[in-house]
C-alpha cells in the first residue's frame, strides 16, 4: 500500500483527481470503477473543471459503479445513479452506453442480475482503476463486516451503523433502504489498481484498522493489504490514527525524489 498524505480536504480532491487524470491519460480506453459518497464528489469536480478547463478527454473511458441503493429508482433524487450523473456524468464526455451503474429497482432474478453485472466488467476488460470510499466500520462498496473478503456482485442487507449513516441524504420520514446491490471484494480486489480516499475524523479509526490492523473480514477495507498496486489517499484527520504516519512521510518523500512530476504508482 502507498499511503499519501495531504493537509485537507481540498488537497484530497485535487491529488484524488490528477491520479484518475493521469491514468486517463496513459490509457484513455481506461475502465473505472467508481464510488459514491460525500468523499469522492470533491474529486469529482475537480475532474469536471479538468475537462472543462484543461481539455481532459473522457470519451473512450468506461466505468462500472460500485453499488446502489435496493429498490431505489435511478430517477430519485438519493440514488447513487443520480448522485453519479450530477456529479461527474451529466459534466464530461464519457459516452452514456459505456456508463454502469447497478439498477437499484432490477427484479426477478436478483443473483442472475448480479452475475451479469460481473459478466459486463468482464467483457470490459476488467477495471483498471478502482476508486474507493470507506464506511466508518471500514466496509469499501457495501462489503459490511463479515462480508467474504473472496464476494462478488450480490444483494447485502446493511448494518443499523450504516443505515443510519445514510438516513442524513433521505429526507424526513422517508424510508432509508436496508440493503444494497454492491460489487463483492473479490470483485474490487480484481481490480489491477485501487484508490482509497479517506476524509475527515470519522473515518480516523475505520482507515486505522484498514490499513495497519489484521486481515479480517470484520473490516473489508483491510482485504486491500492482500492487493499490490494500492493508494491511500488520506487528509490529516483520517490519518491521525495510524501509528507510521512518519514512515508513510518517508516513502513519500523518497517517491517524490525517484519519480519526480509524476503519478505515485503504489508499489507493495
Ligand atoms: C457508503 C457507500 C460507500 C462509501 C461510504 C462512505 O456506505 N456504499 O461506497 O464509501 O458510504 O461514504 P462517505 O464518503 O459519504 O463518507
Amino acid at each position: 500500500m502507498l499511503v499519501v498524505l495531504v493537509a485537507d480536504t481540498a488537497a484530497l480532491d485535487r491529488e484524488a483527481a490528477r491520479i484518475v487524470a493521469h491514468r486517463v491519460r496513459e490509457k484513455p480506453a481506461i475502465t473505472l470503477g467508481l464510488a459514491a459518497g460525500s468523499t469522492p464528489l470533491g474529486m469529482y469536480r475537480e475532474l469536471v473543471r479538468l475537462h472543462r478547463e484543461e481539455g481532459l478527454d473522457l470519451s473512450g473511458v468506461t466505468t462500472f459503479s460500485l453499488d446502489e441503493y435496493l429498490g431505489v429508482a435511478p430517477s430519485h433524487p438519493r440514488s447513487f445513479h443520480r448522485f453519479m450523473r450530477e456529479a461527474l456524468f451529466d459534466h464530461v464526455n464519457i459516452p452514456p452506453a459505456r456508463i454502469h451503474v447497478p439498477d437499484g429497482t432490477a427484479s426477478g432474478d436478483l443473483e442472475a442480475y448480479c452475475a451479469e453485472y460481473e459478466r459486463q466488467i468482464a467483457r470490459a476488460g476488467g477495471i483498471d482503476l478502482q476508486v474507493l470510499g470507506i464506511g466508518r466500520d471500514g466496509h469499501v462498496g457495501f462489503n459490511e463486516p463479515t462480508s467474504s473478503l473472496a464476494s462478488r456482485t450480490r444483494i447485502k442487507t446493511l448494518t443499523l451503523a450504516t443505515i443510519e449513516d445514510n438516513r442524513r441524504v433521505f429526507a424526513e420520514g422517508e424510508r432509508v433502504p436496508e440493503c444494497a446491490i454492491t460489487m463483492g471484494i473479490g470483485t474490487i480486489l480484481e481490480a489491477r489498481e485501487i484508490l482509497l480516499l479517506g476524509a475527515g475524523p470519522a473515518k480516523r479509526e475505520a482507515v486505522a484498522r484498514a490499513v495497519e490492523g489484521p486481515v479480517t473480514a470484520s473490516v473489508t477495507a483491510s482485504a486491500l493489504q492482500l492487493h499490490p498496486q494500492v493508494t491511500v489517499l488520506l487528509d490529516r484527520e483520517a490519518a491521525a490514527g495510524l501509528r507510521h504516519l512518519d514512515y508513510y512521510e518517508r516513502v513519500m518523500r523518497t517517491t517524490a525524489t525517484l519519480t519526480p512530476g509524476r503519478a505515485a504508482r503504489p508499489s507493495g
